[in-house]
């Protein structure tokens, strides 16, 4: 079994649906942990009600970043995910777990890195957005790509109705991954 430690700041949906996986035994994996630079993230409460280890930590670099590091090394993580980290991974970070970080971001990478990658996709006026799966490097967005699925932009889409069909496909395309990852 894959040991797994997810970063989260707040929603915690894509941590469920690759939770809800793990429970229905698709994924050969468990999650050990989740962290939360939030202290009242739902990804908290939904780790807490499935009797996951939630731990809530926050402050400025260095010190957090020091924090951040040596509580992910006591769990031994095989990967960590990132669903809906809202910081960027430090440097000491992403050479202490090299190839083991994974992210999901709400686009068709390598468009629209950063913040509201749908608001984005709409604004430029693309007829396909999706989402992405891929390895985290120093950059934001810019690792290695694992995976993709493509969702189609309506005329009348709004952000709000636009990111709704995405999340469903990140619902999927997250845990699917993560199947992969743990065989
Ligand atoms: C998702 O849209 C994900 O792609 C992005 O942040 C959002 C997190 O949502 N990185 P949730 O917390 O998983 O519900």
């Amino acid at each position: 079994m894959k040991r797994l430690v997810v970063l989260a700041s707040g929603r915690g949906s894509n941590f469920k649906a690759i939770l809800d996986e793990i429970k229905a035994g698709n994924i050969n994996g468990e999650i050990v942990a989740v962290i939360s630079d939030h202290h009242d993230a739902k990804a908290l409460d939904i780790a807490r009600e499935n009797e996951i280890e939630a731990i809530f930590g926050n402050g400025k670099a260095p010190e957090y970043n020091d924090w951040l590091l040596g509580t992910v090394k006591t769990y031994e993580p095989d990967y960590i995910l990132l669903a809906g980290y809202m910081r960027i991974v430090p440097k000491a970070f992403v050479e202490a777990f090299a190839g083991r970080i994974i992210n999901i971001h709400p686009a068709l990478l390598p468009s629209f890195k950063g913040l509201h990658g749908q608001r984005q996709a709409l604004e430029y006026g693309v007829k396909i957005a999706g989402c992405t799966v891929h390895y985290v490097d120093e950059g934001m967005d810019t690792g290695r790509i694992i995976a993709q699925r493509a969702v189609e932009v309506k005329d009348d889409d709004t952000e709000e109705t636009l990111s709704a069909r995405i999340l469903e496909q990140e619902h999927k395309l997250y845990p699917a991954v993560v199947k992969a990852l743990c065989e």
